[in-house]
């Protein structure tokens, strides 16, 4: 009987050694060390043995050959998990690096840099910043500009109101014109201010107009101040700004809160002229209305649109381009 156990126990040893998976593993050892397995058959022979000593000795080969196959598929179990558990990593494995290379960066949005670059060269040319409310009173926007109530030039902005008491008496402002104002009713002269910032008209979309644009507004007050002032520092801004390839020209113009008034406009290398904005000597009216002495103050003032700047240097042909938000159009600036 110890040589058949011997022979059982080298078989048993050798399957084993060849399960691959941990159900076929878990069915061997139920198969071989279970109730109906070989090893528990020959327990229940060894009564039968003769001897004292037979029974002892072969009761000891079933004991080792049991316990030798219950550690090979100990040992067994333990390879098979770790097999499978290298597998299940790497199936449950997440490639981080697999929707993008790198983050992407973003950047400011090109109405945004331009502003900022208008900012940059004027206060390269010795001016500061100032900014004022998008909602402002009829004072602000229209009567202190040299635009009393039923004035026809009010006409020319196509205002949009806020409900107020009493009606019509603060709006979305129409331009940057208002911060003109504010900032002489806050600071002494000398005067030297850009006030950049977001207006309202009641306009239709279209490639060349939005309700909402951005202006940025100049002011330069002090003692003798004339006109040649104005058109040498648009001049400088035009160079410093577009560069030394393109001029500047004044064009006649009307503008309640200067006097006289001018369009500005820039030439490019090309030739080709461009209206950029308007500009002229700060009307009296309106210095007193800043609380100043015309007899004592004098100065220009200026303001163009911040969009169309950025338009033309991108080269956009529909100012609603840039107000969609679509990622593919903004990320080629
Ligand atoms: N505020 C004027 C506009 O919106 C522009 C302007 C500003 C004209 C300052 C003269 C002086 O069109």
């Amino acid at each position: 009987m110890i040589d058949q156990v011997a022979a059982a126990r080298d078989a048993a040893l050798a399957r084993v050694a060849v399960v691959s998976s941990m159900a076929e593993l878990r069915a061997i050892d139920a198969e071989l060390l279970g109730k109906k397995g070989p090893f528990a058959a020959f327990k229940t022979r060894l009564g039968a043995l003769p001897t004292v000593e037979e029974k002892k000795a072969a009761g000891q080969a079933v004991n080792e050959a049991t316990h030798a196959v219950g550690a090979a598929i100990d040992a067994r179990r333990a390879e098979l998990a770790a097999a499978e558990r290298v597998v299940q990593l790497e199936a449950e494995r997440l490639d981080l690096t697999e929707v993008q290379a790198r983050p992407s960066r973003g950047h400011a949005h090109i109405i945004t840099q331009a502003w900022e670059r208008l900012e940059d060269v004027f206060i390269g040319l010795g001016f500061q910043i100032a900014e004022g409310p998008e909602v402002e009173t009829d004072f602000y926007n229209f009567e202190a500009l040299n635009m009393p109530p039923s004035h026809p030039a009010r006409g020319e902005w196509d205002t949009l109101f806020v409900e107020s008491d009493p009606p019509g008496s603060v709006l979305l402002r129409t331009h940057t014109s208002p911060v003109q104002i504010r900032v002489m009713q806050t600071l002494p002269p000398p005067i030297y201010m850009v006030m950049p910032g977001r207006v309202f008209r009641r306009d239709t979309p279209d490639a060349t107009h939005m309700p909402v644009f951005h202006q940025i507004e100049g002011l330069v007050i002090d003692r003798d101040i004339t006109l040649a002032d104005l058109a040498g520092t648009i001049e400088a801004f035009t160079k410093a700004f577009f560069g030394g390839e393109f001029t500047s020209r004044l064009r006649p113009s009307y503008f309640p809160f200067t006097e006289p008034s001018a369009e500005f406009d820039i030439r490019t290398p090309s030739g080709q002229w461009l209206e950029l904005g308007g500009c002229g000597m700060v009307h009296p009216n309106v210095l007193r209305a800043g609380g100043l002495d015309p007899e004592e103050w004098s100065g220009f003032a200026f303001g163009f649109g911040i969009d169309r700047m950025a338009k033309e240097r991108h080269a956009v042909s529909d100012l609603r381009e840039m107000f969609t938000n679509d990622i593919r159009f903004l990320e080629q600036f």
